[in-house]
């Protein structure tokens, strides 16, 4: 009776091993990305590879996480992940260093990501306009720091070029230019508040710097989310492109744009080259397109539309919802993947989509969804790995004790995604402890740690 009960359940989970056999990696394949990853690292760190380098390893000028005594008030603009936030952050100290954060979602539509710079920039300018005015502090100029995930190039702290639009976004006449210049135009042109722009930090640093608040061992910040990155603290010493030897500098990876130059075509799919086709930039960012939240969704759509094309699901039912770009979601993933209503979420989510399932469909789903999560975090423990063993050999240690502060819609939402990418992780750098801390709020405090000390300097420039 029982082999009755599991015939199908098995049946199908080894049909689509077999199907995605080319999506699911071995430990091997693993450790040998983690190494390609390693390479790429050092070829951007070089002042000879960097112009050329594929993963970018962008100076951020940020040289030490928080030390406690950062104090004041101040705005924090996040721009770039999946909600536009403006945040108001007041540091203080009484007896113990404590913060205080208010916070306002804006809407950011298509046609502004898609449309002008100055359209763009005229947006964010009203709804910092339109937070000072709730916040009433319009008469007064505080320290802004802009959180703008997207890779920069920068040469001080208070300057970000963008080099490329990645994930959602494309706004004309933006990249090769100052997002802080364009920024304080759109102030200006408005002229009914001042805003004194003080630091420009991706979200893997402001990351970073927030969880280093609350753990000063934090020195890796990382996002899986609408898009995937990593940032971490390297030694001067080994950064070509920025005088001096002394000390530590926070450096952006931009491990998403890993696999551009053609290094990971052997692990590429069908289906990750469709996704790529279909993309606001194809041929860039391809390893951020394997793991990230804006893709996820639609890589398991794709695989499900080719499986029921072959009569291999949905007893071969196509509905034009299943062939509907962004109809499946990365957020139905993750309802699919939770342990106890999965197989009913399957249900709900694919009936949605006019397939009417069978219970062997949704159980079949489900283990598509594995398999694309599963590779996801898979491949964000290689890279991570490369990250942890760079720390490691810098600080000559033979075991490496350090804490990842962690941000991004799919690692908080996914219910299986954190423990499998602490698990492999682990199994890839076995000499380690490491600790992943979740940043509880966003990139927003650390973004105003940074504002902060920028704000402490400038002062002390200014006196
Ligand atoms: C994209 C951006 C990068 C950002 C990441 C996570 O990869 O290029 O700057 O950190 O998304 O939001």
């Amino acid at each position: 009776r029982i082999s009755v009960f599991l015939l199908p359940l098995y049946f199908s989970k080894s049909i689509i091993d077999k199907y995605l056999y080319s999506m699911r990696l071995s430990d091997e394949t693993l450790v040998d990305i983690m190494a390609r990853f390693r390479r790429e690292m050092q070829n951007g760190l070089s002042r000879d590879f960097n112009p050329t380098a594929t993963v970018k390893m962008l100076p951020t000028f940020v040289r030490s996480i928080p030390d406690g005594s950062e104090k004041g008030d101040f705005i924090a603009l996040d721009l770039g992940g999946s909600y536009f936030r403006i945040l108001r952050v007041k540091v203080s100290h009484e007896k113990k260093q404590t913060v205080q954060m208010e916070t306002e979602i804006y809407d950011t539509p298509e046609d502004i990501m898609h449309g002008s710079g100055t359209r763009l920039f005229d947006h964010v300018a009203e709804c910092l306009g339109d937070f000072m005015e709730k916040q009433q502090i319009k008469d007064k100029k505080l320290p802004v720091g802009f959180t703008f995930s997207f890779p920069c190039r920068q040469s001080k702290l208070d300057e970000g070029i963008l080099i490329t639009w990645t994930k959602r976004f494309k706004a004309s006449g933006v990249e090769g230019a100052d997002v802080v210049k364009l920024l304080n135009k759109a102030i200006k042109k408005r002229g009914d508040y001042d805003a004194d722009i003080m630091a420009v930090v991706n979200d893997t640093v402001g990351t970073m710097m927030t969880c280093g608040f609350d753990d000063q061992r934090c020195e890796v910040g990382l996002i899986i989310g609408t898009g995937t990155n990593a940032c971490y603290m390297e030694e001067m010493r080994h950064i070509d492109l920025v005088e001096g030897d002394e000390g530590r500098m926070c450096i952006n990876t931009e491990w998403g744009a890993f696999g551009d130059d053609g290094s990971l075509e052997d692990i590429r799919t069908e289906f990750d080259r469709e996704i790529d086709r279909g993309s606001l930039n194809p041929g860039k960012q391809l390893f951020e397109k394997m793991v990230s939240g804006l893709y996820m969704g639609e890589l398991v759509r794709l695989i499900l539309v080719k499986m029921a094309k072959e009569g291999l699901l949905f007893e071969g039912r196509i509905t034009p919802e299943l062939l509907t770009k962004g109809k499946f979601e990365t957020k139905h993933v993750s309802a699919i993947e939770k342990s106890k209503e999965g197989l009913n979420k399957a249900k709900e989510i694919l009936t949605r989509l006019g397939v009417e399932p069978s219970h062997e469909d949704c159980i079949a789903v489900h283990h598509v969804c594995t398999i694309v999560s599963f590779r996801s975090a898979n491949l964000v423990a290689s890279t991570l790995g490369a990250i942890l063993n760079q720390l490691r050999d810098n600080k000559g240690v033979t075991r490496l004790r350090t804490t990842v502060g962690v941000d991004g819609s799919l690692y908080k939402m996914h219910p299986q995604y954190a423990r499998r990418l602490q698990k492999t992780t682990r199994r890839l750098v076995p000499d380690s402890d490491v600790r992943f801390l979740l940043s509880e709020s966003g990139s927003g405090k650390g973004a105003a740690m940074v504002t902060a000390v920028a704000y402490r300097l400038s002062a002390q420039h200014r006196l």
